[in-house]
């Protein structure tokens, strides 16, 4: 059996880590098992993608498409037409993707038109918001692949409601606590925090990073006025996203972020640095949607800079917040957990380190 295994973009090589490391066992037992990790190349900066590898222990992709930015039609029609060759020369059985990139449902087309079998890792997810790109993402990914991987059963309802077979859903649990519980241990000891001059447990983590966030100066503008006020109670650490940074500087915010004495910006941070930071963060404040997932496994509240989640379950076990980005909700959100004693929630079923073997299970047993 010949298994590709599809990353592109940052958010992807943390689900696919332990994908890599299950096969690898699986192939010790198994000589007619084959995988190559295929990296489309929609992140290509070396801090947004190959400090993930080094990170993640990923081996080097097998094969880099190499296919950078450009708009959504450019560089989802640059990775189809890419990955079509690589397909017609390789022929794999399957196909995995993950996420909810546009290399995800890329991919998933192109396989599925090419005629490998095609298995999505994290399915199900639905935000409603048909205005994100990640939601169109996963709907179209979704409707073809032959086996669907949920991380919980709200996810798997979503999919059955939606029509979709039983015997293709399979609720396994969360590849991407896979990897955080994994690397947990390696990012205390790194004590990140120490190196900003920060004592654990009294700063808070922000990403940002939706073009629903930075890419309107009316929004964009109230979210930093908030993140102004905040930043005197609570010292703030901002790892940029590079479109991030763009917008801020188009929108004159750059320079007056930088002023501020206790917000601490730096360029995109590695998977440790980046998981030694929450681990010990006071309170995330985030448009991202992985971050809200570790934020449950960490034990740490937080507050989503979104009007949805495709995540509920995050927001079920009391560990998250939507608030939208009006900056007074936001700043009585952060004050809220401030003032509020420390919440401890149940972690979903599943989320336990070995999603990725029941995955790899039920691909060699044919789905
Ligand atoms: C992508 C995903 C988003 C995910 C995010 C995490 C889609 C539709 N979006 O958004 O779901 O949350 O990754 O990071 O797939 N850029 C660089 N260096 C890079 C990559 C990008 O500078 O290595 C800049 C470029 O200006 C580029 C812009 O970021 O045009 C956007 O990159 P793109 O891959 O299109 O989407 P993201 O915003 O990163």
């Amino acid at each position: 059996m010949k298994i590709f295994l599809v990353a592109g973009a940052r958010p992807n090589f943390m689900k696919i880590a332990p994908l890599v490391e299950a096969l690898k066992e699986a192939k010790t037992n198994n000589h007619e098992l084959h995988f190559k990790l295929v990296h489309t190349g929609q992140h290509y900066d070396e801090q947004m993608s190959k400090t993930f590898f080094d990170d993640l222990d990923l081996p080097r992709p097998d094969i880099d498409l190499k296919i950078g930015s450009g708009t959504h039609a450019e560089q989802t029609g640059k990775i189809m037409m890419a990955f079509e060759a690589l397909l017609e020369k390789e022929k794999p059985d399957w196909v995995v993707v993950v996420g909810d990139v546009n290399s995800t449902m890329a991919c998933a087309i192109t396989a599925k038109k090419f005629g490998s079998k095609v298995a999505h890792v994290e399915a199900g997810l639905r935000s409603r918001d048909w205005t994100m790109p990640e939601e169109i993402n996963r709907c179209v990914t979704d409707v073809l692949c032959d086996l669907l991987f949920t991380t919980d059963l709200m996810a798997s309802d979503n999919l059955k409601k939606e029509g979709i077979d039983s015997d293709r859903i399979h609720f396994v649990g969360n590849v991407m606590i896979d990897s955080l519980l994994k690397h947990r241990e390696k990012a205390l000891k790194l004590r990140q925090w120490d190196r900003l001059h920060l004592k654990a447990g009294s700063y808070g983590v922000l990403t940002l990073h939706r073009p629903s966030n930075v890419d309107d100066p009316n929004i964009f503008q109230g979210i930093v006025s908030a993140l102004e006020e905040i930043q005197q109670k609570l010292p703030l650490v901002f790892p940029v996203h590079p479109r991030t940074e763009k917008m801020a500087r188009s929108f004159n915010l750059w320079e007056r972020m930088k002023s501020w004495p206790n917000f601490h910006m730096m360029g995109p941070l590695g998977y440790i640095e980046m998981l030694s930071l929450t681990s010990r963060a006071a309170l995330i404040l985030t448009d991202s949607g992985g971050l809200q997932e570790e934020a449950v496994a960490l034990g740490v509240q937080c507050i989503t800079l979104r009007h949805n989640t495709e995540r509920p379950i995050t927001v079920a076990v009391g560990a998250n917040k939507v608030v939208g980005n009006k900056p007074n909700v936001i700043i009585d959100s952060v004050n809220e957990i401030l003032t509020g004693n420390k919440k401890v929630f149940n972690q979903p079923d599943k989320w336990d380190g070995a999603a990725a073997k029941r995955i790899v299970d039920i691909l060699l047993n044919g789905g």
